[in-house]
């Protein structure tokens, strides 16, 4: 990787800057602040769809004000490439309840809506009192499923980013800033 004026060269590939860190923090805490409101006198469990969601949810709970709790699920992810594998397994399990729980879907990032499709059905089999997705980033015209996103960050085409805990062949997740692959 080698940086030239913000710019980042991976593998011969232009990354540039898209979302700076200001503005990622800016917009997480009025997330925080929307949800807060939204969830007043309820106790939800805000669930981190892990890896890449990690940096994202830490920020969001600290700009949330009323009581929650946390757990994290491991979905496979996209491995080595920058496509969709088309196929979702379940790395690591939920630790807590979420029978008769208001639970909040925490994603990085939402593309085809596949990963939001597996984990409803997952919950199909639960019965929490509501459930409801929050994503950072959304890529509305890659959407394949009919997914439903209550909290969406930011609206994005359709290109590759990394940075804020997104990945490309499992790194860059430490930029604190986002890069989009430029065309
Ligand atoms: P989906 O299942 O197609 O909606 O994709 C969701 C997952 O794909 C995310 O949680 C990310 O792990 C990964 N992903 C999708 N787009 C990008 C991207 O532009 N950069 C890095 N990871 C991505």
């Amino acid at each position: 990787m080698s940086e030239q004026n913000d710019k980042l060269i991976i593998n011969g590939e232009k990354f540039i800057p898209f979302l700076s860190s200001r503005e990622i923090q800016s917009r997480v805490k009025e997330l925080g602040e929307e949800i807060s409101r939204d969830y007043r006198g309820k106790v939800p469990i805000f669930i981190g769809v892990l890896n890449g969601a990690f940096i994202f949810m830490s920020d969001l709970i600290k700009n949330v004000d009323i009581e929650c709790e946390i757990d994290f699920f491991k979905l496979s992810s996209y491995g080595d490439s920058k496509i969709s594998s088309g196929n979702v397994k379940l790395l690591k399990e939920l630790n807590c309840d979420v029978n008769g729980r208001d639970i909040i879907i925490v994603e990085d990032i939402v593309d085809t809506g596949l990963s939001i499709k597996y984990i409803e059905e997952l919950f199909s089999k639960h019965t929490p009192k509501s459930m409801k997705v929050v994503s950072l980033l959304v890529k509305p015209e890659s959407l394949k499923y009919d997914v439903k996103i209550d909290y969406i960050g930011f609206r994005i085409p359709s290109q590759f980013v990394i940075g804020y805990g997104l990945d490309y062949q499992q790194k860059y997740r430490n930029l604190t800033s986002i890069y989009i692959l430029s065309e």
